[in-house]
């Protein structure tokens, strides 16, 4: 059944504590929050959507969005996530009921930055082990192992939002940037800098004596990051750079892209020296016990999964997602949609008084496109201006149309049967959204 909503949203659920700062902005934008402490589990969130009646849940990673959620759920029309990662969200499912995913790309890269240079010079000259001599009253005045970072060759794996921030501040301080990316435009960025490129992951390790991972979860192709640091890759960290090199390795960015076991094994072999990690394969839930994989080996500086826990990201990231959901909100505008991170479609915002917005989120079925339009003609209405986008991947597309009046609620349901009728696809329409401008 196609979700049907005239107008703004009304309703939010917030959960798992994003920063306070978000429900005032979404209360002034005419959005009535709800917000309960903690992660729910798949049974209490759907009793809370169901008892506050919430078209939208904000939520940071832990908090899992299931199927069975949006099934049970119909009145939900989007979920923002107040993060990056968008694993905790089931997007097919999503995508089949046409129930919009928002994330946060950028809000939070500053602070995994500042975290990754802190590390490269602080794993450089071995502190925080000196830190715990130190305490246990060892008094080890020596250069052993010990480097500056001028003149070192830092390999960037992933030219992204971060990656590319990262080599800046890294330059800045006199090292030498090698990067590899598999993204045309991610590679573009580095030559404009000068930086040195590498083509393939095993040459970037190779040809360095760090290596930071800012990789997104899949590449550019869609296919999934998981394990492709092997133990093979990360062993040839510095084999190009002569046996005195730091060999510093530091993932920042998934836990899946390297196994735990892998780089223990080269520590103790000494084929890596020391190493930063931020993220793991498998992450505790809220209060849940968790083992510290690392913790016979000091060489590895453990944190947990503190990349963007500070003080400024947190409501810098509220800011911006109350920003991109408000925007759908009033405008059916949709930006860092995790369906394709690069879109941005909009139409009328400020100035469009009389103008009607539908957005419809659609199958990719041939014809389905054409049965919106045929709904707005046949119902006397002009199609002013219209944008769409399909996500191939997904089965799904978003169609966003100005129109100079209003359908009526029979109108909309007509044309969901009308769409189901020429595409013999029940599913043809999975949400419409109808907001007339004042
Ligand atoms: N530790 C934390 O708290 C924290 C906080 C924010 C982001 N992150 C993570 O950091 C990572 C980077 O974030 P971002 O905003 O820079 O992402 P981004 O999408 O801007 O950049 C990722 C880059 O990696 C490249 N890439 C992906 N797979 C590749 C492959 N196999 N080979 C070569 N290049 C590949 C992409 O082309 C892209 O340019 C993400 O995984 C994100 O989830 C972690």
């Amino acid at each position: 059944m196609a979700r049907v909503h005239i107008g703004q949203i009304t309703r939010a659920l917030v959960v798992e504590g994003p920063d306070p700062s978000l429900d005032a902005a979404l209360e002034k934008g005419g959005i009535t929050v709800h917000r309960v402490g903690g992660s729910p589990s798949e049974s209490e969130l759907i009793e809370l959507i169901h008892s506050t009646g919430s078209q939208v849940i904000f939520k940071r990673s832990r908090t899992m969005v299931t199927r069975a959620v949006i099934e049970a759920c119909p009145t939900l029309l989007g979920i923002q996530l107040c993060c990056i990662g968008d694993d905790s969200v089931d997007k097919q499912a999503c995508a089949d009921h046409g129930v919009l995913v928002f994330n946060d790309p950028v809000s939070n890269a500053r602070s995994v930055v500042e975290l990754a240079v802190s590390h490269l010079i602080a794993l450089a000259r071995r502190l925080y082990e000196t830190d715990l001599a130190c305490r246990a009253g060892v008094w080890e005045k020596t250069n052993e192992g010990r480097y500056e970072v001028k003149g070192k060759v830092l390999g960037v794996l992933g030219l992204g939002n971060i990656g590319r921030q990262v080599a800046r501040a890294a330059d800045a301080m006199g090292m030498t940037i090698r990067f590899f990316d598999s993204r045309y435009a991610a590679t573009e960025v580095g030559i404009e800098f000068g930086w040195e490129e590498s083509q393939s992951i095993e040459d970037l390790f190779r040809k360095s004596d760090f290596v930071t991972a800012h990789l997104s979860a899949r590449d550019a192709n869609g296919r999934s990051n998981d394990g492709v640091l092997s133990r093979d890759v990360l062993s040839q960290l510095g084999a190009e750079r002569g046996e005195g090199c730091p060999r510093i390795f530091l993932n920042l960015s998934r836990g899946f892209l390297h196994d735990p076991e892998d780089l223990k094994a080269l520590i103790a072999s000494g084929q890596i020296r020391r190493a930063a990690v931020d993220v793991f394969p498998d992450e505790p839930r809220g209060t849940e016990p968790w083992v510290n994989p690392y913790k016979d080996h000091p060489q590895v500086i453990v944190t947990p999964h503190i990349g963007a826990s500070t003080q400024e990201a947190q409501p810098r990231i509220a800011r911006r997602v109350a920003r991109t959901f408000l925007r759908f909100s009033h405008y059916g505008s949709v930006r860092d949609m995790v369906f394709s991170p690069k879109i941005k479609l909009g139409l009328v915002e400020d100035g469009a008084e009389g103008k009607v917005l539908l957005g419809v989120a659609h199958s990719t079925t041939r014809g389905t496109k054409r049965a919106i339009d045929d709904a707005i003609y046949q119902s006397g209405a002009s199609n002013l201006s219209s944008v769409h986008k399909d996500f191939e991947d997904l089965g799904v597309a978003y169609d966003l149309a100005a129109i100079d009046r209003a359908l009526s609620e029979e109108e909309i349901r007509g044309l969901v049967e009308n769409a189901a009728q020429i595409t013999g696809d029940e599913q043809a329409i999975r949400s419409v959204r109808q907001i007339s401008l004042s």
